[in-house]
């Protein structure tokens, strides 16, 4: 367990106005210490981790050990983003592989308020996933409740795709009405997008493709954090 660095990371993403968290799917897994390296580098102040079954979403990624190995190398903030069928099974062994804060999807089969629960007693941030279908007023209720709202300018499930402006009304609303939420994105975000949810109130950038295909993080990160006037 490793809460009392979670209560910590949370903080220091609560003390951020703008960051840029970059999606490790897109990066060279056979060298990770050196994509790590090359992130820190580049500036980044947290990390974000995406978990997938094959089940709830149509592709499938990594586990525990990979989170286990990054914090075993980092001390960056890490965000999961469990886009997985049961999370109820799985949620304490990301928390023991070194997860700060941790999202499930509201579309689960699971009474995922019930989850959320079970992620607040485990000491870590709690963090609420919603895809660009569902709509904010579906979760209304345990808003008040939870750290983190990711809005999905994307359908859960791959990288590289187009980013979809539903989330902009999401974000507003959202950041108007919960002054105490911490508000990402996550899809699509690049150059061109990335302002827009900036101006709605958005604090999180999850970026995979417009890091990780570029040849230069640091330009990379640079550039976005530019787009935000950071
Ligand atoms: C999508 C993932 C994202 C995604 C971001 O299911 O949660 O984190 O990989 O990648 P880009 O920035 O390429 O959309
Ligand atoms: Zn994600």
């Amino acid at each position: 367990m490793n809460t009392a660095t979670a209560t910590a990371a949370m903080q220091k993403l609560r003390s951020e106005e703008a960051i840029v968290v970059p999606s490790l799917l897109l990066c060279d897994f056979g060298n990770l210490e050196r994509e790590l390296e090359r992130l820190e580098k580049a500036g980044v102040k947290a990390l974000h981790l995406d978990v997938m079954d094959g089940q709830f979403v149509p592709n499938l990624t990594y586990g525990m050990p990979i989170v286990e190995g990054i914090r075993k190398r980092t001390t960056l903030p890490i965000d999961v983003h469990l886009m997985i069928a049961e999370p109820s099974k799985f949620v304490s062994q990301f928390v023991d592989a070194g997860a700060d804060c941790i999202t499930i999807h509201a579309e689960v089969q699971e009474n995922y308020v019930e989850v959320l629960d079970q992620i607040r007693e485990l000491g870590v941030g709690v963090g609420l996933a919603i895809n660009p279908d569902t709509a904010l007023e579906e979760v209304a209720k345990v808003l008040p409740n939870i750290d983190m709202l990711l809005t999905m300018s994307v359908n859960a499930g791959f990288g590289g795709q187009a980013f979809n402006p539903v989330v902009l009304e999401k974000l507003s609303t959202a950041r108007a009405q919960h002054e105490h939420l911490l508000l990402e994105v996550d899809g699509g975000i690049n150059l061109e997008t990335i302002n827009s949810c900036f101006q709605a109130g958005a604090s999180l950038f999850v970026v995979g493709s417009a890091i990780f295909k570029q040849e230069d993080y640091r330009i990379a990160v640079e550039r976005l954090c530019e787009a935000i006037g950071r």
